[in-house]
């Protein structure tokens, strides 16, 4: 097992390995006193995960209570809030109980909020299931739930006092699910991460085939990205999140240094808005990373060959690279992202495959940048 101490204003281990959702009730029992813990899960999770976390939990001399809602983005909303509340309350948690979020992001950032909120803040747990949940959403203490104005419009700053991140959960994940998580990899290695990009580089390059099985040009995903990364997974996932924590722990509100975590989301959410949400966050994010790339090379601030580069090691890791939408249509959607203040976006460019800098620009310019 790696142990990560993750040094916010209120400070936490992020523990990685093999198997450790049986070790839950151990690592709760270092930290909190036995009491009722509330698990909260989504219909994908719970049937896989729940009886393990809730027997690892009873062994340790905790009382269980357990809460499911439906799986799916859909289910990040102010109604699956208000029933946690309601479920919290009803259950008679105190602020001497605990609560788990067992699953991927969405899970994550609602009961994180409902933790931050219910009785004014209850300790919680973070056992994240996705690998985009384990090296991103379940570090740092965003919490959300989205708006019909757009996504994670209402939340808190709500650290977890514990990450238990089982990697073992990361081989029941669909393909697409793995691929998006390891964009946000690919990213921590831009951002400055030797290690992250010397693995996924390294991936071995799938090629397409014709029917007679001569190689053509292009890239496909002919192997599952886990079977090529699981021997790996547990030195990837401590290294994003070292990575996240280096900048959480500089900016833990999110007012400077924390935007580089948003090198390739800008117009990553742009393209999930124009897809009408088809592609996913970090399938977005990679094409995204990509676009940034071509014009910071175009533009000067970027070594050139990196957009290159980083297109191969997208398309190693079955990221799509490339996708319709022109820089006026991302331009009006990029306009609803939260992050741009005052007509000005922050946009992270890389300057080289390892590196990246900060640059504002004003909106109107985006599309022209770009
Ligand atoms: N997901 C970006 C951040 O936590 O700041």
């Amino acid at each position: 097992m790696i142990d990560i101490r993750i040094q916010t204003q209120a400070e936490y281990t992020v523990h990685i390995g093999s198997g450790i959702l049986n070790d839950c009730g151990k690592i709760m029992s270092a930290l909190i006193a036995p009491c009722t813990v509330a698990i909260v899960s989504d219909t994908n999770v719970a049937p896989l995960y729940m009886q393990t976390v809730k027997n690892s939990l009873v062994l340790a001399g905790y009382k269980v209570i357990e809460y499911v809602f439906p799986a799916g983005e859909r289910s990040k909303n102010v109604q699956t809030l208000a029933k946690l509340w309601e479920f919290f309350a009803e259950s008679e948690l105190t602020r001497k109980d605990a609560i788990i979020a067992l699953g991927g992001g969405v899970v994550g950032d609602v009961t994180g909020f409902a933790a931050a909120t219910y009785l004014r803040g209850v300790p919680y747990v973070q056992v994240p299931t996705s690998l985009l949940a384990c090296v991103d959403s379940s570090v740092g203490g965003k919490t959300a739930v989205d708006l019909a104005a757009g996504k994670n419009l209402a939340g808190a700053f709500n650290q977890p006092i514990a990450v238990i991140c089982d990697t073992d959960t990361i081989s029941t994940l669909p393909e697409e699910n793995v691929s998006d998580g390891a964009a946000e990899c690919i990213k921590y290695g831009v951002l400055g991460n030797k290690r992250i990009l010397e693995i996924f580089e390294g991936l071995p390059e799938d090629v397409n085939v014709d029917a007679n099985g001569v190689p053509t040009s292009g890239y496909a995903s002919t192997r599952p990205l886990y079977e090529k990364i699981k021997d790996s997974l547990e030195e990837i996932i401590a290294e994003s999140v070292r990575m996240k924590a280096s900048f959480v722990c500089r900016d833990e509100f999110d007012t400077g240094d924390r935007m580089y975590l948003n090198l390739g989301h800008t117009i990553g959410h742009a393209i999930e808005y124009c897809s009408n949400f088809e592609l996913s966050h970090g399938h977005a994010v990679a094409i995204g990373m990509r676009k940034i790339a071509l014009a910071g090379e175009r533009h000067g601030i970027t070594k050139p060959g990196t957009a290159d580069r980083l297109t191969s090691i997208l398309k190693k890791s079955c990221l799509p690279t490339e996708c319709d939408f022109d820089p006026e249509q991302l331009l009006s959607a990029g306009l609803r992202d939260k992050k741009r203040s005052g007509g000005k976006l922050t946009l992270i460019v890389p300057k080289n495959i390892l590196s990246c800098e900060m640059r504002i620009i004003p909106v109107e310019e985006f599309s022209d940048w770009l």
